[in-house]
């Protein structure tokens, strides 16, 4: 079967008031539009068109890497406009899935069970019953529940008013039936509007049954309208992947204190989440692993029996077995520990190596730079990488112990177990196994006197 899916986003979203469109706006760092498309695109022989027009070029340039055809919706003229513009991608033989650009949390297993009841013989509406049906479309039915039509808020009468189920706007449909309908839309109604819903009345007129379904939760079927919803959107979202790391084994010290903000390809087991902490990209995560209150991780491989301490920032880096980093330190992109490294407090790490059991404790920045395995960098220690133009290497081979506030002035190499003298600038290679330092002798002068305020 053939899957012929329209996303529908070309509304302005006034109530976001914003220069974005509203389908660009963010949960857990993705575009909604994002969310339908990634959702809907693990349907097999699926065909995706996403009718854009307010901020269609933005739009298309910011999600360009989408396998979907895009469709331009000049003027907002209705959702049954909407997917008229969309017309001439749909096959006779297809089954039409229509779904919201701005309706983030719906589930795969959801719109499946629509596509499965979609025929020629019925059209598949998704439905829901709300406490406060205001706003949406009404689900009209006969004396035997059979649904009849949808009739618009705008539209309904005191009765219709107060039925409780409503139209989500998400449906399947076979595809040479909404072709015929779609020609048969007219405007006059409320709004003035081409209403997609009026394809139902149609359905029942040509003797299609109406088979509605609904989704495990209502939360699926919100739409964002304003930042309230978006904010309250995004917490759904969060507490349900929450609860999936919970299930699989991950204790948070808070579930509702935790975002992730991508996806996590590999997961082990008897990992620990303080509060607040923020997991953003790709992240994979190994076994007894720590992470301690208010870290950041994005894009980054931790190694099993690491200990991340409270306040990190981690970014694009490789953290290897039973490393200890923090409280306060920073691994900037292209960092790669080895097996065992500390990373203390105050430290920053930008496109380097350091190799197993090297420590790096206090206050230093470490950039390009190879360090071995075995290596002590002393407090305050500073590779000096950059002259304003160029950067440059430093290499620090296995064994060295680099005294405390020393600079290494790239590009320079500390040969093997090399010692190095506390507050040393290095502007040359140093040997292997000798002590090396470029500090001023230390000097007292004998009865020298401290100057006194004179009397006026
Ligand atoms: C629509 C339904 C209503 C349903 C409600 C659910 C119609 C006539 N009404 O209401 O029964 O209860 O959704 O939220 O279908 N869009 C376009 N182009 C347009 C108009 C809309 O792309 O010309 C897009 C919007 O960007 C949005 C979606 O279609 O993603 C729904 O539009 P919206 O205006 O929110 O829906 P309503 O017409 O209020
Ligand atoms: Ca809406």
């Amino acid at each position: 079967m053939q899957i012929n899916t329209i996303i529908l986003a070309a509304g302005k979203g006034t109530r976001m008031r914003s220069d974005l469109p509203k389908v660009m706006h963010k949960i857990a760092g993705k575009p909604l539009l994002q969310h339908a498309y990634d959702m809907v695109k693990q349907l097999p022989n699926n065909r995706i068109s996403i009718v854009v027009g307010h901020g269609a070029e933005l739009v298309k340039r910011d999600l360009h890497f989408f396998d979907a055809i895009w469709v331009e919706q000049l003027q907002q003229l209705g959702t049954g406009h909407a997917v008229q513009q969309a017309a001439g991608q749909i096959g006779d033989d297809d089954t039409v899935l229509i779904l919201y650009g701005d309706v983030p949390l719906l589930k795969l297993a959801t719109v499946q069970q629509l596509v499965a009841d979609a025929s020629q013989q019925s059209l598949a509406l998704l439905t829901v019953n709300l406490d406060d049906p205001s706003g949406y479309g009404r689900i009209v039915r006969d004396a035997n529940g059979l649904v009849r039509k949808i009739v618009e808020q705008k539209d309904a009468t005191a009765a219709e008013k107060e039925i409780a189920e409503v139209n989500t706007g998400i449906l399947a449909v076979y595809g040479a039936q909404l072709k015929q309908w779609l020609m048969q839309l007219g405007n006059n109604n409320a709004q003035g509007e081409y209403y997609l819903t009026d394809i139902i009345e149609m359905a029942v007129a040509d003797g299609v049954a109406i088979k509605t379904s609904q989704p495990a939760t209502s939360s699926e079927v919100l739409g964002v309208n304003n930042r309230i919803q978006l904010s309250q959107l995004e917490r759904v979202y969060q507490q349900e992947q929450a609860q999936l790391l919970m299930e699989q084994g991950v204790s948070l010290a808070d579930p509702n204190r935790f975002d992730l903000r991508g996806t996590i390809s590999q997961l082990g087991q008897d990992i620990e989440i303080d509060i607040n902490v923020i997991l953003e990209g790709q992240i994979s995560i190994g076994n007894n692993v720590k992470i301690g209150a208010n870290s950041q991780i994005k894009n980054s491989v931790i190694g099993d029996h690491v200990e991340i301490l409270a306040n990190c920032v981690i970014e694009d880096a490789v953290v290897g077995q039973g490393s200890r980093i923090g409280p306060f330190a920073r691994l900037r992109p292209e960092t790669v520990l080895g097996h065992h490294v500390h990373i203390g407090n105050f430290v920053e790490i930008k496109k380097a190596s350091v190799a197993e059991n090297s420590k790096i404790n206090h206050l230093s920045y470490v950039g390009d730079a190879t360090i071995g395995s075995n290596v002590n960098i002393g407090a305050g220690t500073i590779t000096c990488n950059y002259d304003g133009v160029n950067k440059f290497r430093t290499v620090i081979e296995d064994g060295a112990f680099i005294g405390s506030d020393t600079q290494l002035v790239a590009p320079v190499t500390v040969g093997k177990n090399a010692t190095i003298g506390a507050g040393s600038t290095i502007t040359k290679d140093t040997p292997a196994d000798q002590l090396t330092l470029s500090r001023v002798k230390q000097l007292s002068i004998a009865g020298w006197q401290r100057p006194v305020k004179k009397e006026k």
